[in-house]
């Protein structure tokens, strides 16, 4: 039987969350997502409105087809942790259920269980300010959504993840290595998550036998990593040094979900795999 995936972090075309769901189609998955709830509105009108149909074309030539839609804030675990200015606040009124907890009992009701859970989301309202001019405030807010974000999910779809299911983050190496312009504790923030991906693979690997791996991902246009503001100039480089010199396609970080994700991968866990063209292994620039 297919496997189902619930994607969390697609809002558009031309991120890596979209690009993981492609390769799973691809590999015969049904598709789920969840969608940052400020974000949903667009997102629901543009696939409806078939603006998204050139990039749902998969190698077979039918389209991705996304079986549901779910609003999530990844930032929020349960309607008790909502404030009053978020609940009150246009864009959130309108949809509902859109906590981690809540999201994972409709997928629940809705489906029962899934195989592959992905988190592909960050947030960082500092991003562009280093390291030593965050404020705590910020710091905490980068980790929230881009570290503890995936604890939660985890935490709340690993009882509905099928026995033989795997779980994929996006990560990158500005948490081990110095990446100036990374900053507002983004860099912290995917450290946490790359730690994280060990010890939560040893924990949902002794529970339930669930593989946990997250993928170091190279530079891609998004519209997240076009608001960090350096990413042209960080594709440049990776062209300039890496071993391999041409650009990174979003589909190869998808391919690798794919294989990740699948049987072939049964005994990867608790690893960090880089899919940079190599970049990760210099030493120097070239
Ligand atoms: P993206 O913009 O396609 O994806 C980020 C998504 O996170 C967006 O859809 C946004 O709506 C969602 N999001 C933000 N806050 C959220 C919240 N509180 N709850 C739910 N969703 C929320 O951008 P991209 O770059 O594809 O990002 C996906 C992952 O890939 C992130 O973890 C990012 O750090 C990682 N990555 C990206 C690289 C790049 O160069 N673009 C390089 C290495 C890793």
């Amino acid at each position: 039987k297919g496997k189902r995936a619930f994607i969390a972090g697609v809002a558009d075309d031309n991120g890596y969350g979209w690009a993981i769901a492609k390769s799973l189609a691809a590999a015969g998955a049904e598709i789920l997502v969840g969608t940052w709830v400020p974000a949903l509105n667009i997102f629901e009108s543009s696939l409806r409105r078939g603006k998204f149909d050139e990039s749902r074309v998969l190698p077979d030539g039918s389209l991705m087809e996304i079986t549901k839609v779910y609003p999530l804030d990844a930032v929020f675990d349960n309607p008790e942790d909502v404030p009053e200015e978020i609940k009150t606040n246009k864009r959130y009124a309108g949809s509902s259920n859109w906590t981690v907890q809540e999201a994972a009992e409709c997928v629940k009701n809705d489906f029962g269980s899934i195989d592959i859970l992905v988190h592909s989301l960050a947030n960082g309202p500092e991003v562009v300010k280093p390291l030593l001019e965050t404020s705590r405030k910020g710091y905490l807010a980068a980790i929230s959504a881009s570290s503890y974000s995936y604890v939660s999910l985890l935490k709340h779809f690993l009882p509905i993840i099928n026995p033989g299911g795997s779980s994929i983050s996006l990560t990158y190496i500005a948490s081990e290595r110095i990446i100036p312009g990374y900053g507002g504790g983004m860099s912290s923030a995917k450290a946490a998550l790359e730690s994280d991906t060990r010890v939560l693979a040893f924990e949902a690997g002794r529970r339930k036998g669930i593989r946990v791996n997250t993928i170091s991902a190279g530079p891609l246009r998004s519209r997240a990593a076009k608001a960090i503001g350096f990413i042209d100039m960080m594709i440049d480089y990776s062209s300039a040094n890496a071993p391999l010199e041409k650009e990174l396609s979003a589909d190869e970080v998808g391919n690798t979900a794919a294989f990740l994700a699948s049987p072939l991968a049964s005994a990867i866990t608790g690893g960090v795999i880089y899919v940079d063209n190599g970049l990760n292994a210099m030493g120097v620039g070239v």
